[in-house]
């Protein structure tokens, strides 16, 4: 891990005094004092748990994981557990305004704030904000806007749901927290994830490719609308400092880095209820593995905490690497490369996940025909 000093001067905080300013900048302290995550279960260190009792043991005090998730991990590693403030929500919505038809929920079921209601929380519990020379916002959503409607048999639309993220960046660049620090995960692959596949193979051979295919498209319109609306973004204000991690490459690298990078290190109880899921109240529900740590999936759709301690780690030399930024003017983005793994060991730009000059269109990424047999099966992705 970086020195925090070393990390801040290396991400270009001390620079940012001397980027074109907007009418919020102000002077630029030497190092970054606080981390506030906004997301969804990959960035949860136990907010649902404290409103629902899940997931239960053997997951770790109430993450989604067998471990701290990669937010506490970067936060850890560079202010301290005291100065970070964790607002994600296992089970979030990107956006909840996104979802078309709206989805809606059974009497009694927990509903997690979304992105701006998460913010509508942080603001409501804090008479002070932190300075945003100081501030580091960490990032990671939309998960559950592509799996949900698919229950439901309805198409998500990556325009809509990336979109929002990037106008969610933009709104905490506004007052009043007036940030200017992003550290963002892409988004990985869906197919690869187990649920997805255990969904394809019970679909047959055709179906099953439909949706796996249908799945990847959809991660790729993800980081392609990412990528370009936040190069639109710091072309109009160039004193956004964004760093879009390459999480897409290093969960593609995840057989080469984990002995087992492709199955759930936990499996439900043979005696466990009928409706039992992995994430429920009853820790009897649910076994662990004996060897968590070479394995890159805690669950069927979770990374271990020896995987968030990887992608913590690829985020922090993200931090770290100033041609990271993303940088509107001339469109292009050098891309931090994932620890191990063979995917974009050399840097190149992947087809489709990264890199802004692949601007959005206007068009739709969509499952395509197999999404209602995706939705018979698919019980949820990321919690609930
Ligand atoms: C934590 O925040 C306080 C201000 O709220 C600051 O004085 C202190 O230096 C911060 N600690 C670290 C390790 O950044
Ligand atoms: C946080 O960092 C401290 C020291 O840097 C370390 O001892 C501790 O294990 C870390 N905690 C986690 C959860 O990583
Ligand atoms: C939710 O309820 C509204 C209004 O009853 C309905 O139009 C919509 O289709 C429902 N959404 C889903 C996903 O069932
Ligand atoms: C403060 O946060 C809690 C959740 O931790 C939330 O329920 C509450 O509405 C927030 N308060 C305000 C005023 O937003
Ligand atoms: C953000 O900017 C507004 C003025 O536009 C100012 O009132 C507010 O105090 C700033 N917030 C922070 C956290 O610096
Ligand atoms: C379909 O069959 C081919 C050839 O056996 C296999 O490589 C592929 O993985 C199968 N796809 C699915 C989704 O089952
Ligand atoms: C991964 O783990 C699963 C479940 O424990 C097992 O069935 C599978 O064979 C393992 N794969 C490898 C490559 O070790
Ligand atoms: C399943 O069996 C184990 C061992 O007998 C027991 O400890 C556990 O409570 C049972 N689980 C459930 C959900 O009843
Ligand atoms: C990307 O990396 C190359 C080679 O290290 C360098 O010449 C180029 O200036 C970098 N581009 C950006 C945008 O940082
Ligand atoms: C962005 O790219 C332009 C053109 O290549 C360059 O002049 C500028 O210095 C870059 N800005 C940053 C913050 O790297
Ligand atoms: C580097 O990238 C090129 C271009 O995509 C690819 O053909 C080559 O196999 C890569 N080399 C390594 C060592 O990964």
């Amino acid at each position: 891990m970086p020195a925090l000093s070393t990390a801040l001067s290396a991400a270009g905080v001390a620079v940012l005094a001397l980027a074109a300013s907007s009418a919020n900048a102000a002077k630029a302290p030497a190092t970054l004092e606080h981390v506030i995550a906004f997301g969804d279960s990959y960035s949860d260190n136990g907010n649902t748990f404290k409103v629902t009792g899940y997931p239960a043991a053997p997951y770790f005090n109430g993450r989604y994981s067998n471990g701290p998730t990669w937010a506490e991990l970067v936060a850890n590693a560079t202010v301290g557990n005291s100065n970070f403030t964790d607002v994600a929500y296992g089970g979030a919505y990107a956006s909840k305004a996104a979802l078309s038809p709206p989805q809606n929920l059974t009497a009694g079921e927990f509903d997690p704030p979304d992105l701006t209601q998460q913010l509508q929380y942080y603001l409501g519990n804090h008479t002070k904000y932190p300075h945003p020379r100081t501030t580091l916002y960490t990032l990671f959503a939309g998960g559950n806007d592509y799996v949900n409607p698919f229950q439901a048999g309805n198409k998500p639309d990556a325009n809509k749901v990336a979109g929002a993220i990037v106008s969610f960046v933009q709104a905490l660049h506004e007052s009043p927290l007036n940030a200017t620090d992003f550290l963002i995960l892409d988004m990985f692959d869906f197919a690869d994830l187990p649920v997805v596949r255990q969904a394809a193979a019970q679909a047959g051979n055709a179906t099953g490719t439909t949706i796996l295919a249908g799945a990847t498209a959809l991660s790729n319109g993800h980081n392609q609308v990412l990528a370009a609306g936040f190069a639109g973004l710091t072309t109009k204000t160039p004193a956004l400092k964004i760093r879009l991690v390459d999480f897409y490459s290093l969960a593609k690298a995840s057989s080469t880095n984990f002995k087992n990078g492709t199955s759930p290190c936990v499996t439900l109880a043979p005696n466990a209820t009928a409706s039992a899921t992995y994430r429920s109240t009853d820790p009897k529900n649910v076994i662990a593995c004996q060897d968590p740590d070479s394995y890159w999936y805690w669950d069927d759709q979770h990374p271990t905490a020896a995987g968030h301690k990887m992608i913590a780690d690829l985020a922090l030399k993200t931090l770290a690497d100033p041609s990271a930024i993303i940088n509107g003017t001339d469109g292009s983005r050098n891309k931090t490369s994932p620890t191990g793994g063979d995917t974009g060991k050399n840097g190149t730009q992947g087809a489709g996940h990264s890199g802004s000059k692949s601007a959005a269109s206007t068009q739709a990424y969509v499952f395509g025909s197999g999404a209602a047999v995706l939705a018979a099966v698919v019980t949820a992705f990321f919690a609930l």
